[in-house]
């Protein structure tokens, strides 16, 4: 079975230094093997990236057209932003959640709009880290009953 890839935005590197009060302690190597711990329970593989430029994440997501079962996305603050993040989630053919470790919608209100939720299956937000295995539990049902969602 094709892994899902799980793909991280800007700024995601700094994840256990950034911001610890709104993102967590966990470092993105924390989170990492906090989903390959998940996905090893369900027989799921992950291809895990993280990337500051919003072209290289395009290009991951193209890849996965060819390569990945389903995409899980963080895209950080290209969510709120990147009408290129949309239009290459639209182009795949893939169950897809975009995921986010605080409730987006209790932040600014830049932050409110999301560009990618209209091009995924799913939206996941507000559970630190969590929010990761969340994401890979949603993907995991929407790749077994073979449906986009
Ligand atoms: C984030 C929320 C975004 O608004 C922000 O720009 C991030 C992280 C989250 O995981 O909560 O970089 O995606």
């Amino acid at each position: 079975m094709k892994p899902v890839y799980v793909l991280n935005g800007p700024n995601l590197n700094l994840l256990g230094l950034r911001e610890p009060a709104i993102y967590g302690s966990a470092t993105l190597k924390d989170v990492e093997a906090l989903c390959r711990a998940h996905v090893a329970t369900l027989g799921l593989a992950i291809e895990f990236r993280q990337s500051n430029h919003e072209g290289e994440l395009v290009s991951w997501i193209h890849e996965a057209r060819e390569k990945a079962s389903g995409i899980a996305i963080n895209a950080g603050a290209y969510t709120h932003t990147s009408v290129a993040l949309h239009d290459a989630l639209k182009a795949v053919d893939l169950p897809s959640v975009e995921l986010h470790l605080s409730n987006v919608h209790k932040r600014e209100a830049f932050r409110h709009t999301s560009l990618l939720a209209p091009a995924v299956s799913g939206v996941i937000c507000g559970f630190g880290s969590d929010s990761y295995v969340l994401a890979l539990t949603a993907l995991h049902s929407l790749i077994s009953a073979n449906k986009k969602g």
